[in-house]
Parts: C-alpha cells; structure tokens; sequence
C-alpha cells in the first residue's frame, strides 16, 4: 500500500511555483496576485480561506483578502466582482463557497469574469473543460489528477467510482476522469444520494474517489483489494480531547480500508493541500495569460 502524500507533492509543487515567480521578480515582471472573497464568518471557510492567503505568501504571489459580512447582498457582493474583474493589479480570484442564502450563487459565479476565475467555476470555463479545451480545471479535481500523474497511477481502462455529484468535486471530476488521456480514459460511475445499493457498485470499482463529507462512510467491505482510494471529505467531528475541540475526518475508514487498498489518501494531508497548491497553480496560469 502506498500512500498519497498530498503534503509532501503539494510541497514540491509550492517550490516549483515559487521557483517560476523568483523567474519573474529577477526579469522585473509583475508576480501573480490572488484575490480571495469570503462573505460571512463560518469557520471552515475562514480557515480555507486563510491557508489559501499563507500559501500565496509562501509562493511570493501578491494576495487580497475581501471579508465581507453575512448580511452583504446579492448586488453588493456582484458589486465588488466587478470591481476584482476589472483592477488590473488582480490576476486571478475565488469567491469562497457556500454563500449566505440570500445571494444567488449562480448568479455570482456568472459574474467572474472567465479569464480570471481560477476555481473553474463559470460555465464557460466548466464547459471548456468538459470538451477538453485548456482552461482552468477546478482545484480538487486537479489535485485529485497531480497526485494520479506524480505518483503513476494507472488509469487507463479502470472502473472509477466518484461518490457525490457536487459541482465543485464529483461532477468535474466524473468528466475528468473518462477523458482521453491519463490520468482518466476511464470508465466512470457517479453515485450520489439517490444512488441504490451503493456498495455493490463501489465493491467493483478499480478506484474509488468519495466527496460526500460523511465521516467514515467508506468501509473495507465497500471495497475490493487493491483498489485506489481518493478521501476527498473533510468533516469537522467535535472531539473534546483534542485542542481545537474536532478533528477533521475524512469519508473513508482509512484504518480498515488502507489493509486492502494499492493507493490512498490520508485525511488530512492528502487532497486538502493540494487544493491550495492547485489554486496557486492556476493563479500563475492566469498571469501567464494575461501577460499575453
Ligand atoms: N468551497 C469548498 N471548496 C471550494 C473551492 O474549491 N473554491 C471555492 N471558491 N469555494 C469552495
């Protein structure tokens, strides 16, 4: 069994960025700026919003936090992407998810101008991706096809799983993964909430990627020897012995099911860094682009 150390690729990915960006300082070129919009105050977001910050730092990428509180409205929020769509200084930004009830997130997403949308989340960018265009690929399905590629993941021919239909994880990477090219050229299952009997399915697959958020929902029983095993959960479970009071834990039982598994990733430390490593990945794209 080997393990997916998304700490240690997110790691080398973050030096080879940072290597790009001391390029760029040394030709007197202007560094790629992030911007980050975060509406409300729920503690996971701020979390990921903040490691999102740190690691522009790290990277020597300019960033901007825009905090906003949760009673900020729909116009007021579009308001400000179109202020982020045309300051020249921005390169690339994300409007952090989910989003109070009162706004339409649809309607935001619409509203980021493409070119600058390194979540790969307006539909113009979504679309491109689905018929293989270059564009932005959304950061957790990125990650999910780096970790494959550097860690040589055989993909071609495979039954994939992708257990949840989200559009930000399961959908993108349900398409992703039945491209041509590697990783993907696979044959993809998505199953989600109305999916019926969801172990028999799971039991024939050759990799397995589960973005659901239920804690430990992937047994071993669920699934069959030697198969690849993506976590993409990240639930916060209140643990009153532990500092913080929670742990983060992900979708997959990792003790039972990483005796039978080839490859798996750890929670955390596997696709949550190199969500954030991929975020920096496209921000750089984004300057490189606009540079022309
Ligand atoms: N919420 C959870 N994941 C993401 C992400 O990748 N991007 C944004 N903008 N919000 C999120």
């Amino acid at each position: 069994m080997t393990i997916l150390d998304g700490k240690k690729i997110s790691n080398d990915i973050k030096n080879e960025i940072a290597a790009e960006v001391e390029k760029m300082k040394a030709n007197g070129e202007k560094v790629p700026h992030l911007a980050a919009i975060i509406v409300g105050d729920d503690g996971a977001s701020l979390t990921y919003v903040g490691s999102k910050v740190k690691a522009c730092e790290r990277v020597g990428f300019e960033s901007t936090l825009v905090k906003m509180p949760h009673t900020t409205s729909e116009l007021e929020l579009l308001k400000k992407i179109k202020e982020l769509n045309e300051d020249d200084n921005i390169d690339g930004f994300i409007v952090q998810l989910p989003l109070p009830p009162q706004i339409d997130t649809q309607k935001v997403l619409l509203t980021v101008d493409p070119s600058k949308d390194v979540d790969g989340f307006h539909p113009e960018n979504f679309g491109k991706m689905a018929l293989d265009m270059s564009t932005f690929i959304p950061a957790t399905p990125f990650g999910i096809l780096e970790l494959l590629q550097r860690y040589d993941v055989d993909t071609k021919g495979k039954h994939t799983v992708v257990i949840g239909r989200s559009h930000i994880v399961g959908r993108p990477m349900s398409i992703l993964m039945s491209r041509k090219g590697w990783p993907g050229n696979s044959t993809v299952t998505l199953t989600h909430s109305n999916t019926k009997n969801i172990a028999q399915i799971t039991t024939q697959a050759d990799i397995i990627i589960s973005a659901l958020g239920v804690p430990n929902f992937l047994k071993a029983e669920m699934v069959k020897d030697d198969a690849v095993i993506i976590d993409v959960g990240i639930t916060r479970v209140e643990d009153a012995d532990h500092p913080k009071g929670y742990v983060i834990t992900g979708d997959v039982d990792f003790e039972n099911v990483s005796k039978k598994a080839s490859f798996i990733t750890p929670v955390p430390g596997g696709v949550g860094p190199m969500t954030i490593a991929m975020l920096l990945k496209n921000t750089l794209l984004a300057r490189e682009q606009r540079k022309g």
